[in-house]
């Protein structure tokens, strides 16, 4: 058997009955939303990737770091057999687990809507890592995942801050299914961003070279794409700010000047008004206590806390209760 194996469980037409509806659901209320998800085609995945190497963006690097040193304790408090990580993107920092885990790993299950990314990911392991049997999902991590038959333990991994890409009752939901997909002995590796000085945080989703505000406008060329949207980027401005109140970041795209939006597709016109704005993602920043609440909320003990130097990014260990 080939150590890769790439499965779709989002059914042929799924991902664009979803988006009609976000987007049917999103562009018609105020103030207007979509999803994160949606950032994620092929160009999607790739400005992410090129957001990690940002001086500005600091989360990539210091879950590195933790990982870089934490990995073997993970290693030996789970044992784990398999790993899951949802959310994959490159698996690039993963590397540092699968290493950790060693020999004694038998499959690991990266799981995103972003099949590129998968493919990029399984072809890099397939030449670093040649043993290991890699089993990628395309599939949507809110939507009720259902994982291959492979031995346990079982560790999850949700890394690089996504947990925060979520709201707070989307947070709860999530959890909650994934503590359902974990049996006694299995485990959680948790990423979070922490609360910290608002320039640093603005900062990251607001950088110098305008990597993220393409990564943001990208969601406009996926409309364009799948719904035939004629919504031109330059028609509008990236925006980042710091809502002190939630404790997160929201990027919105904000109209530059009054303007309709056609969506052929779904045979829909949407107006903007001048500087009317588009939330286009949240981005939470996490406390120990908030962060170890929400697992115990969903039937998670929190029993490790790890952070990087500068206390910015934390990795948390939980199982089920
Ligand atoms: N874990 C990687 C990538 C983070 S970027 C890292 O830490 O660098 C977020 C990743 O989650 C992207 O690859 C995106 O395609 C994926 N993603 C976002 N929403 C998703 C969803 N609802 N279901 C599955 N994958 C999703
Ligand atoms: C994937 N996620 C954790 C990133 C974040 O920081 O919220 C997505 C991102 N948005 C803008 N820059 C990066």
């Amino acid at each position: 058997m080939s150590p890769f194996r790439l499965t779709r469980l989002l059914p042929e037409g799924t991902a664009g009955a979803d988006l009609r509806a976000d987007v049917l659901h999103g562009l018609t209320r105020t103030p207007k939303v979509l999803p994160p998800k949606w950032f994620y085609d092929a160009r999607g995945s790739e400005l992410f990737e090129e957001i990690t190497r940002l001086p500005e963006y600091y989360p990539t690097r210091a879950e590195r770091s933790i990982l870089a040193v934490r990995a073997t304790d993970v290693a030996a408090a789970t044992g784990a057999r398999t790993l899951v990580e949802l959310g994959s993107g490159s698996s690039e920092k993963t590397r540092h687990l699968l290493r950790a885990l060693g020999p004694g790993l038998d499959s690991y299950v990266p799981v995103d809507v972003s099949e590129s990314a998968l493919k990029g990911a399984g072809a890099a392991l397939g030449a670093q890592m040649p043993a290991l049997r890699v089993h990628a999902l395309v599939a949507d991590f809110t939507r009720g995942l259902v994982l291959p038959d492979t031995p346990g333990p079982r560790l999850v991994a949700f890394l690089g801050g996504t947990l925060g890409n979520l709201l707070p009752d989307e947070r709860a939901v999530f959890l909650r299914s994934v503590r359902g997909l974990l049996a006694p002995g299995d485990a959680l590796l948790l990423g979070t961003d922490l609360v910290k000085d608002e320039g640093v945080l603005v900062a990251a989703y607001d950088d110098a070279a305008g990597v993220t505000a393409a990564f943001n406008k990208n969601v406009l060329s996926v409309l364009a794409r799948e719904l035939g949207a004629d919504a031109d980027p330059d028609c509008f401005d990236h925006v980042a700010l710091w809502d002190r109140e939630n404790e997160w970041i929201e990027m919105r795209l904000r109209a530059r000047e009054a303007l309709t939006v056609k969506i052929p597709e779904l045979d829909l016109a949407v107006s903007f008004a001048a500087g009317e704005e588009l939330r286009t993602e949240v981005s939470a920043k996490f406390r120990q206590a908030g962060v170890a609440a929400e697992l115990a909320g969903a039937g998670l003990e929190l029993r490790h806390w790890w952070t990087d130097g500068k206390g910015w990014f934390a990795l948390s260990l939980s199982t089920a209760v």
